[in-house]
């Protein structure tokens, strides 16, 4: 594989990181990584260099991309030093709820941006992150970023940035979800008198080795469950209570409504 092009990632916290892991494992050829946090001295390496502001990124330095996954409060105030790349460079923005088009309000210009949506298990490379291609973005340089982004687990693309909302709702949010599962799997196993230690490894390795095996299946989480559920046996049972007057779907379709309305306004 061919080395990665010249980058520049604004922001080395969680996200950042973990794409950066990602990018290493790819081959950079020569990255800048800008945080002010002490902590983010730790990302230095070949190739990589951390500063704490833009102010000190050496003159001739020309990024072919940059990665803004500093938290979105903190946009307004770091983005218009990267104005001097926007007629050359790629950017592409993991930036909860803010638009191609605000983003493009603050650097300047008319760069080509990419909106994107990842997700913590990012972490581990196991993430799904789904992008937005703005206006000004080539063919070539959504390639570029679909070969940045795939660093850190599967890209998809949209091509109406407004279904990046319920996706935000969706995958961005969906890790939290599985982890909730999780925790009242735990729970209730307290709740049947199981011992602490039991109910968390029970928990823990259900959620996991569920994953591991749809990862490994070709068959669709619809087929796995009904193979788990015999008919009048305990699964039944639970499964029986949990979609009774269709509880759980209508409470889930209307949680991710909400998320996605909250993400609609966080936008605006
Ligand atoms: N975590 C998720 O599930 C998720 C999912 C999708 C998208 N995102 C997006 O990813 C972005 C990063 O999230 P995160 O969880 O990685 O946040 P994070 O861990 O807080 O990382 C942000 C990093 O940026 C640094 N920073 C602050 N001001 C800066 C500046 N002016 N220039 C450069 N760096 C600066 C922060 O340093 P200090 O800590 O010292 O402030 C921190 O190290 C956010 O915009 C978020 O919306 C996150």
């Amino acid at each position: 594989m061919t080395a990665l092009p010249s980058l520049l990632l604004i922001g080395g916290g969680r996200m950042g990181s973990a794409l950066l892991a990602g990018w290493r494992e790819q081959g950079l050829s020569q990255a800048f990584v800008i945080d002010p946090s002490p902590g983010a001295q730790s990302l230095a390496g070949p190739g990589v260099t951390v500063l704490k502001d833009a102010s000190q990124l050496p003159a001739g330095f020309m990024p072919e991309a940059v990665v803004l996954a500093v938290k979105p409060q903190m946009a307004d105030g770091a983005l218009p030093a990267y104005g001097r790349f926007a007629a050359t460079a790629l950017f592409i923005s993991i930036m909860a709820g803010k638009t191609v088009r605000g983003v493009a309000g603050l650097l300047g210009g008319a760069p080509a941006i990419v909106r994107a949506m990842p997700n913590t298990p990012a972490a581990v490379r196991q993430g799904i992150t789904v992008a937005f291609a703005g206006a000004e973005v080539s063919s070539a340089r959504r390639d570029l970023a679909a070969r940045l982004l795939a660093a850190v687990g599967e890209v998809a693309w949209v091509e109406e940035e407004a279904m990046l909302d319920p996706v935000t709702a969706i995958s961005g949010g969906g890790p939290a979800y599985v982890f909730l599962l999780t925790e009242l799997l735990e729970q209730a196993g307290l709740d049947q008198g199981l011992p602490a230690g039991l109910a968390r490894i029970m928990a823990r390795q259900t959620v996991i080795g569920s994953a591991g095996l749809l990862a490994a299946s070709s068959e669709t989480p619809e087929a796995l469950r009904v193979a788990v559920t015999s008919p009048g046996g305990t699964t039944a049972e639970a499964l029986k209570l949990l979609r009774a007057d269709d509880a759980l779907p209508k409470i889930f379709k209307a949680a991710i409504q909400a998320a996605t309305e909250r993400s609609r306004e966080l936008s605006a």
